[in-house]
C-alpha cells in the first residue's frame, strides 16, 4: 500500500481464509435472527432452516478450525496498541469456540427433546444424545444465552471491522475484504 505509512501497511488473509470467513459470517447472520423468530412465531420452515443452516455451520468449522490452526493469522500493522491487539485475540478465539459450542448445544437438545433434525427437506441428521427432556430444557436456556452473547460479541467485531475502516482508516478491513 504506497499511500499508508509503513508500520500502517500489512498483510491480507489468504483467498482461503476470507472465503471461510464469509461463508461463516453470512450463515451466523442468518442464524441468529432465524433462531428469535423461531421462538416468537414457530415457523416450521425457519424451524428447520435454523436446524439444517446450523449444521452446515458446524461442518464449515470442522474444516476452518483445523485449518486456522495450521495456518497462523498474517501480522496486524504495526501501529496498533497491545491492548487492541489482545481484544482481538481474544474476540477471534472466542468467536471460533462459540462457532462449535453453539450449533453442538443446539443439535444435543433437540436430539435430547427429541425433535427431528432435517437437513434442507434431504434427509434426516440422526439424533447425537438420548431422550432428555429435563437436560433439553437446560441446554435450550444456555442455547438462547449463547445466542445473545454471539450476537452482543458480533456487534464489537463488526464495529471494530468499521471503526477500524473508516475512523482509523487503516486496512484491517481491507485484510479480510480484498487480503
Ligand atoms: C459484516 C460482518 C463482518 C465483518 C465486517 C467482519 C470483519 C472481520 C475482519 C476485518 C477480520 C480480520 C481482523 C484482523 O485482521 O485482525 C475478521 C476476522 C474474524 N471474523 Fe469477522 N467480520 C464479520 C462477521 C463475522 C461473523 C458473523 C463471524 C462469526 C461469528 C466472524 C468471525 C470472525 C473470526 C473468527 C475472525 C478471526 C479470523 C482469524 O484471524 O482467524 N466475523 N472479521
Ligand atoms: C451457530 C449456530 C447457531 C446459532 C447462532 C443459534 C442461535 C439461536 C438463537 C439466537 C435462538 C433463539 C433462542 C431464544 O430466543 O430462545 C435459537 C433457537 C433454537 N435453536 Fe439455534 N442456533 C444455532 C444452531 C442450532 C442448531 C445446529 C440446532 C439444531 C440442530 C438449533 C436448534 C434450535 C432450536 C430448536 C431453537 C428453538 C429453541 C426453543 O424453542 O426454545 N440451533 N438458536
Amino acid at each position: 500500500m504506497a499511500d499508508l505509512a509503513p508500520n500502517r501497511a500489512a498483510p491480507g488473509y489468504t483467498a482461503t481464509a476470507r472465503v471461510l470467513h464469509w461463508i461463516t459470517a453470512v450463515l451466523v447472520l442468518f442464524q441468529i435472527p432465524a433462531g428469535l423468530l423461531i421462538v416468537s412465531f414457530d415457523l416450521g420452515l425457519i424451524y428447520n432452516l435454523h436446524k439444517s443452516v446450523g449444521v452446515v455451520i458446524l461442518a464449515v468449522l470442522a474444516v476452518r478450525l483445523p485449518w486456522r490452526l495450521t495456518h497462523p493469522a498474517p501480522p496486524l500493522p504495526a501501529d496498533i496498541p497491545a491492548a487492541q491487539r489482545a481484544a482481538a485475540l481474544a474476540m477471534h478465539w472466542l468467536l471460533y469456540a462459540l462457532l462449535v459450542i453453539q450449533p453442538l448445544l443446539g443439535w444435543i437438545a433437540t436430539s435430547a427433546y427429541p425433535a427431528p433434525v432435517p437437513f434442507f427437506g434431504l434427509f434426516e441428521m440422526p439424533h447425537i444424545w438420548w431422550q432428555d427432556r429435563a437436560l433439553s430444557d437446560a441446554l435450550f436456556v444456555v442455547h438462547r444465552w449463547l445466542g445473545i452473547v454471539m450476537a452482543v460479541l458480533l456487534v464489537g467485531h463488526i464495529g471494530a471491522a468499521l471503526y477500524h475502516h473508516f475512523v482509523r482508516g487503516d486496512v484491517v478491513l481491507l485484510r479480510m475484504t480484498r487480503g
